[in-house]
């Protein structure tokens, strides 16, 4: 492949993009106008040219202790000259144990299992398989059903995409799992635009899920599956009481409640989990992401020590959970997770990202709420939100350009349909902060 060095630059870029077929992207739009990094460190990515981007997203919502951060560079280095791979099927390595017993540790009373995956997507598949066969290993085979949330995202397996509430992602893929039923999701900018952290309405879309029991049976169901915080369709904050309601729920009628914490796990509320942000503790937890910084794929999947229990019945030989990843607990990944752990704790990141929280809150709130289009700004922990209103019959394209704008302006955004979501890593200052606000600001301001 060709190469080509831009006169006076170091960094190279490829010449031809016409082989890389890039994921959730528009190619030929972006193979028109390409936008490439090429190096990152701390708060920043830096561009072909030398430009300096300010990571308003923590990359995929991943770099939670922000870029390149030296423990886990160096523990990667190690780990790979030390041992490159070994496998988990009837084999282990030490670290392997050692990271899920520090995850354990992390993790809500009571949720002391850990299943090593390599990506959210797997995560959530691998939750879905547990919670059946959990279902079945205590003698409740019937319940074969799962139940997943309008708008809600759990990644791109046929598990995540049938639970998951996205038309977009589903339509052009078959009909799905059967069995799968969706509840209704809880955005209401009628009654909750503009409200700071939690809304104060929709408690009561929990009852949803009663309908949707009354439908199907509570005998049919194995699992309901939401993430605490919905991300990636446009980060919709789950109103007051509205999970510990769903939790209630689950409990009168005997269904696992599964939080998908990919985006939520690792410190982005201010607390290790969701979970104990909001004081819900579900059966199952998936994460991926934040478990290494980003840093080597890797997820993981908690799992309730009665779930755990349920399957290490009969002969001891006999393999309990016909389910695994050849890179399940890869030496490298697992390195990258407990370096990342490490300078999570002695950074004191989540807490750092509580006390954050009310600035971000503030700052967003005041910046943004009157620019123009904005119809709703919204926000929880390091996690922010500015709903656009959509051009008239051209959905997308405000934000799309919003997104445009602000790389030109050195700031990384996301856009989802007519949403900006930010998640910038916990390692953001002040100053920062107020320098994201302002450009936005400023994008917003000269937007069509
Ligand atoms: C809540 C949630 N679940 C699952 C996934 C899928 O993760 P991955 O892209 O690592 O497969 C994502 C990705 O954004 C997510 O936000």
């Amino acid at each position: 492949m060709n190469i080509q060095t831009p006169p006076g630059k170091t960094q190279i870029v490829p010449n031809d993009l016409s082989s890389f077929w890039m994921p959730f992207t528009a190619n030929r739009q972006f193979k028109q106008d390409p936008r490439l990094f090429v190096s990152a460190r701390d708060m920043h990515y830096t561009t072909p040219d030398g430009r300096q981007v300010l990571d308003g997203t923590a990359g995929l919502w991943c770099v939670n202790a922000g870029h390149a951060r030296p423990r886990i560079v160096e523990a990667v280095q190690q780990q790979i000259a030390t041992l490159d791979f070994a496998p988990t099927f009837n084999m282990g390595h030490p670290i392997a144990f050692e990271l899920a017993n520090r995850l354990a540790a992390m993790a809500p009373e009571g949720i002391n299992r850990v299943f090593f995956t390599n990506s959210g997507s797997e995560s959530v598949d691998t939750a879905l398989k547990i919670a059946l066969a959990y279902q079945r290993a205590v003698g409740r085979g019937e319940r074969v059903r799962l139940i997943g949330r309008e708008r809600g995202y759990h990644g791109v397996g046929f598990g995540g995409m049938s639970v998951g509430g996205i038309a977009s992602n589903r339509k052009a893929f078959g009909t799905m799992l059967p069995g799968v039923d969706h509840i209704r999701h809880t955005h209401d900018l009628a009654r909750n635009a503009f409200s700071k952290g939690q809304p104060e309405h929709g408690v009561e879309f929990a009852d949803d899920l009663e309908r949707v029991i009354a439908l199907h049976d509570a005998a049919t169901i194995a699992a309901v599956i939401v993430e605490p915080i919905a991300g990636s369709t446009g980060v919709l904050i789950p109103p007051k009481g509205y999970l510990q309601r769903l939790r209630q729920i689950c409990d009168k009628h005997g269904i696992l409640l599964i939080f998908d914490e990919v985006i939520t796990g690792f410190g982005r509320l201010g607390s290790n989990f969701a979970a104990d942000h909001f004081g819900v503790t579900p059966d199952i937890i998936t994460t991926a992401k934040g478990l290494t910084n980003g840093s080597i794929p890797m997820g993981a999947v908690f799992v309730k020590d009665a779930i755990y229990e349920a399957f290490m019945q009969g002969p001891p030989e006999a393999i309990e959970f016909f389910h695994g990843y050849t890179y399940s607990a890869h030496p490298v990944a697992c390195a990258a997770s407990l370096a990342t752990l490490d300078t999570y704790q002695e950074e004191d990141l989540f807490a750092r990202c509580a006390s954050l929280a009310p600035y971000w809150r503030d700052a967003l709130h005041n910046g943004l709420k009157d620019c123009p289009h904005v119809i709703d700004v919204r926000n929880e922990g390091l996690i922010g939100a500015i709903e656009l209103d959509p051009i008239k019959g051209e959905p997308t394209k405000r934000a799309f350009k919003a997104f445009t704008d602000a790389f030109k302006a050195g700031l990384l955004i996301r856009t989802t349909g007519d949403i900006i979501a930010l998640s910038p890593p916990l390692i953001i200052s002040k100053s920062q902060i107020d320098e994201l606000v302002d450009t936005l600001r400023k994008v917003l301001l000269t937007a069509g």
